[in-house]
This record gives C-alpha cells, sequence and structure tokens, in this order.
C-alpha cells in the first residue's frame, strides 16, 4: 500500500523556547521569514502525500489560521498589483491540512493516537514538527527515502543520522542487525542511552514512515509513568525484525532548540534570493569582531 497521509505532531509545551512558546507554538517559530512547520508541510507535497494531519494544541489557532485562507490580505495585495506578495499568502492554503486537537500534551504517542480517525490501518508519515531538513533542489529529500524505502520493503523505517561521544545520549539509539545497500535492519531501540549503553553511532531523527496497524499496537501499549511511548512501539517491532532504519541526504536542523533555530536562520538568510548577499557581508564583517 502507498503512503499518502502523514502526520505533524504540533501540540507540546515547547518548554525549551520559553517565554515566545507561551503564545507561539514552536513548529510556528520563523525560519527567516516562514514558519518551520509549512517547511515541513512543503517537504511532504514534494514527496506526493495528499493529505496531512496536524496535531495541534487546544490554544494554537495560529497553526490553523496560517494554512487557512485570509481573503481580505490576498483581495488587497491583488487591488495592489503586489502579484508575488499575493502568491506567497495564497501557497500557504494549498496545502491539503486537517488538524486535530491534543488536549494534554501527553506525549507524541499521545499526539499520533490523536489523528487515528484519519489515518485507520493506513501507512503514514510522521515528521515532528520541530525538526528541519535542507535538501538541494534535486535531491531526494528524507521523507522520500524513507517512502522509496517502505515501497521496496513493506517495513516501518525511521530516519537515522551518525553521532558521536557525548551526543549519542541526546538521542535514541538503535542496533544494527545488518546492513545493505544503505538499508540497516534494527535489532533493537534504547532511549537516550549513556555512552557505555550505546548499542551504534545511529541515532534516531524526527522523521518516519509507519506501516499499517500501529495505532492499533499504540493503543494496545502498557502506560509507563502514565504515558505510551512511541519507542515501545519501535522496540516490538524490531525484536520482531520488522523496523528499518535509513540514512538521508541533506542537513538536519534542530528547531526545536535554540542553538539549532538560530544556525538554521542563519544557513537559510545566506541562501536566500533577496537577503543573502547582504547578510553574507554583514556576517562576514561582524566575524572580524569575534
Ligand atoms: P518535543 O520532544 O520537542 O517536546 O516534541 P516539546 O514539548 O515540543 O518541547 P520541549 O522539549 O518542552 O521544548 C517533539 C515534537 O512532538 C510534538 C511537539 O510539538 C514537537 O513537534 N509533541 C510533543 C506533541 O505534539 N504532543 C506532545 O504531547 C509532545
Amino acid at each position: 500500500m502507498k503512503v499518502k497521509k502523514a502526520i505533524i505532531p504540533a501540540a507540546g509545551l515547547g518548554t525549551r523556547f520559553l517565554p515566545i512558546t507561551k503564545a507561539v507554538p514552536k513548529p510556528m517559530l520563523p525560519i527567516v521569514d516562514k514558519p518551520n512547520i509549512q517547511y515541513i508541510a512543503e517537504e511532504l507535497k514534494k514527496a506526493g502525500i495528499d493529505e496531512i494531519i496536524i496535531v495541534v494544541s487546544p490554544d494554537s489557532e495560529v497553526i490553523t489560521r496560517h494554512f487557512g485562507e485570509r481573503a481580505e490580505l490576498e483581495k488587497r495585495l491583488l487591488s495592489d498589483g503586489k502579484q508575488k506578495l499575493y502568491e506567497i499568502a495564497k501557497e500557504t492554503r494549498s496545502f491539503n491540512v486537517k488538524f486535530v486537537v491534543q488536549n494534554e500534551p501527553n506525549g507524541l504517542a499521545g499526539a499520533i493516537l490523536c489523528a487515528e480517525k484519519y489515518i485507520g490501518n493506513d501507512p503514514f508519515a510522521l515528521l515532528l514538527g520541530d525538526e528541519m531538513i535542507y535538501n538541494e533542489p534535486n535531491e531526494q529529500s528524507c521523507v522520500e527515502r524513507l517512502i522509496d524505502v517502505f515501497d521496496k520493503t513493506g517495513k516501518s523505517v525511521i530516519a537515522t543520522m551518525e553521532v558521536f561521544g557525548d551526543d549519542v545520549s541526546k538521542y535514541g539509539n538503535i542496533g544494527i542487525e545488518s546492513e545493505e545497500d544503505g538499508i540497516i535492519k534494527v535489532n533493537a531501540i534504547v532511549e537516550k542511552p549513556s555512552v557505555s549503553e550505546a548499542l551504534s553511532n545511529n541515532a534516531i531523527i524526527g522523521r518516519y514512515v509507519l506501516a499499517g496497524g500501529i495505532m492499533a499496537k499504540l493503543k494496545a501499549l502498557k502506560p509507563r509513568n502514565n504515558e505510551i511511548y512511541l519507542t515501545d512501539v519501535l522496540d516490538e517491532l524490531a525484536e520482531k525484525g520488522e523496523l528499518l532504519a535509513s540514512a538521508f541526504s541533506g542537513i538536519r536542523y534542530d528547531v526545536g532548540d535554540k542553538l539549532g533555530f538560530l544556525k538554521a536562520n542563519v544557513e537559510y538568510a545566506l541562501l536566500n534570493e533577496e537577503l543573502g548577499e547582504e547578510f553574507k557581508k554583514y556576517i562576514k564583517e561582524i566575524s572580524k569582531k569575534l
């Protein structure tokens, strides 16, 4: 079965980014002039995903407004002859998005389950709302790579990147059974291990394609600390030899972290058609003082 749907969980508290996240959900923070969640929606559209389910918190109407219509603004831009700005404003409502509310921020697995009525038993892509991946225009994106592996194997597949030293403790970590043509067969998962507990140098990042039936598996889980964990389902799949992982091309930014957010903004500003040259001059100038 083809992957046609995706979930973007965007209902977290975003405590690492207080105070801005008191009123603005983290996935709405801008990378130059566009919220991170729109870059993710663009990655999905390019990969041929035709239905995006965004999980929002009860007070996140700013996300729904972003993907909705603002008729007065569009009318004004058109009547002022500002065609390019009109296209930019219109673009944000070109995605096929549905919203579901997560009333309690009870974790990632809870957020995924909120989308059950739209996913049913189908396979789906899962892209965390606070990570972004830069790809060259002609490069295969991370989610395209995962869909490709799923199409070939029918198995759930997670994106992985290499990490070293103390960084292994910041991410979920995978045990590697075997690797062929860039597809890793995963035999175990450990959550944020100490350096000595790590099974490999491969960290799990926020891009997944999950095979049909995941919702039922999530619902069958026993809560730990009053929460259910996606990792527990991934671990179950790994034990049965039903979990794969794949590296991706491109540069990943953890934009839910202040430093990652700043790096993404600097690099995207340097690439920006309008600002890039001026900004480069500024960076060169300021770096002399560092
Ligand atoms: P994080 O682990 O970054 O959590 O969530 P968070 O609450 O957003 O942020 P911090 O750690 O407090 O700063 C990863 C992704 O999962 C979503 C978040 O919105 C983010 O996109 N998420 C997390 C939910 O949708 N619901 C949750 O209950 C938790």
